[in-house]
């Protein structure tokens, strides 16, 4: 997804959001100066339009401090073409203009209040912002994995900023949506007992493609089934290619230490469809029809598997000097063979004395899941600015 400021439209479709000039808008407050008498913390949306980001707008309110007062001040909404601003006279709604994101920083610190911006877009360019913004002592908070999951670099400039400006940074949602993953691997990181060896279900699309191969659907079936319930990505290539499952992994390897700054382990990935198939059809055919001539390969490789007692499903796998994602067939009674819905399951063994294994498994996709999640990391990025505040 690029960043498009080529066509501004300004539109007041924002649920929960309406242009209302000289009143005072519900969810929206005019800016305060100083600090935060009211006990609030500014909250710039990024993605307000989507899915995940219509949902966390929704529930904005809902993040309470233990006193039952809202925490959350929300201050900007900004999608690709318009952005919401309120004012002490009502919302501003603009077009968007270029440096809207860039000006970020600049923007919330002349308020002086405590902020975190959270970006509920899939851009792979926004999260090269994220350090200005963490530098500036702005909280960030995001279910996008382009910021973690991939250059090395832009990785360390955010984790380093977020020490340096002392701001929060929240990513939970990037793996597993709403299961604790990130948090039970770096509580283990920070015990010395970090896993060595991870097997893991992390897509819950495929889950539920496979799931509806086995219960007897064609691929092209299955993803047309997934897609139709809004479980895959816009494109459902995307999510055939496994290459979000191997950011995920490599989300995980680096929370668990696994990934040392110079020698990120290579990830070796294999596509549910081939990749250069997939090139030659993408944007040219329909995807689904295209997907009809892949039915044959794994109607057969299903009744295979299935003759044998076993199931398939995608897997993602590291242990020291191997790191891979892709298809695999396990015995039908394993726990990974018996998933649900969308559900994801981590196998993190190696731990050491004790406890050697950890199993986190539970509900790994969808809207409301990961929404929940972005909420949970909001309201302690919110708590921990609160408190900075409180000690300054
Ligand atoms: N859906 C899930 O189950 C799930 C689970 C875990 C993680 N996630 C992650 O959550 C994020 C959002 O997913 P989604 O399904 O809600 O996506 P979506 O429905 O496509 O929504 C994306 C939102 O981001 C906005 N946006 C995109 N690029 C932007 C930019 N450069 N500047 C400002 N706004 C921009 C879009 O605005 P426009 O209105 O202008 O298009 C839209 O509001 C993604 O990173 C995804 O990987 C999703």
């Amino acid at each position: 997804m690029t960043t498009n400021f080529a066509t501004p439209k300004t539109s007041a479709s924002h649920k929960g959001l309406e242009p209302t000039a000289g009143r005072s808008v519900p969810g929206i407050r005019a800016p305060l100066p100083g600090h935060s008498p009211d006990g609030t913390v500014d909250v710039v949306l990024i993605g307000h339009t989507g899915q995940v980001g219509g949902a966390v707008l929704e529930r904005l309110g809902d993040v309470r401090d233990p006193a039952g007062r809202p925490m959350l001040a929300l201050r900007e909404s900004i999608n690709r073409r318009e952005h919401v601003i309120g004012t002490e006279r009502g919302l501003d709604v603009r077009s968007r203009a270029p440096g809207t994101l860039a000006e970020l920083a600049r923007r919330l610190a002349g308020r002086g209040r405590p902020a975190v911006v959270v970006d509920c877009s899939a851009d792979p360019d926004l999260p090269a912002l994220y350090p200005d913004w963490l530098r500036a002592g702005i909280g960030v908070v995001t279910p996008n994995k382009f910021g973690f999951a991939g250059n090395r670099a832009l990785y360390d400039r955010i984790q380093s900023a977020a020490r340096s400006g002392r701001a929060p940074l929240g990513y939970a949602a990037t793996v597993g949506a709403g299961l604790p993953v990130l948090a039970t691997l770096r509580r283990l990181r920070a015990s010395g007992r970090a896993p060595t060896k991870i097997t893991a279900v992390v897509s819950g699309t495929l889950v539920q493609v496979f799931g509806r191969m086995h219960d007897g659907a064609l691929l092209s079936e299955a993803v047309a089934a997934a897609r139709d319930a809004g479980c895959t990505e816009p494109d459902p290539l995307d999510d055939l290619s496994g290459k979000d499952v191997a950011r995920k992994l490599r989300i995980l390897l680096r929370e668990a230490g696994q990934a040392a700054e110079d020698a990120e382990p290579v990830i070796d990935r294999e596509p549910v469809v081939e990749d250069r198939w997939a090139q030659e059809i993408r944007g040219r055919l329909d995807v689904i029809e295209a997907l009809q001539r892949q039915d044959a390969r794994w109607a057969a490789r299903l009744t295979a598997a299935e003759q044998n007692r076993q199931r398939w499903i995608y897997r993602a796998f590291a242990e020291p000097g191997r790191a891979q994602v892709g298809p695999a067939t396990v015995a039908a009674d394993d726990p990974f063979g018996r998933l649900d819905g969308s559900d994801n399951r981590l196998v993190l063994d190696g731990i050491g004395n004790g406890a050697t294994r950890v199993v986190i498994e539970g509900p790994g996709a969808g809207i409301e899941v990961t929404a929940t999640s972005v909420l949970s990391d909001l309201a302690e990025a919110a708590a921990s600015q609160l408190l900075r505040l409180a000690v300054a």
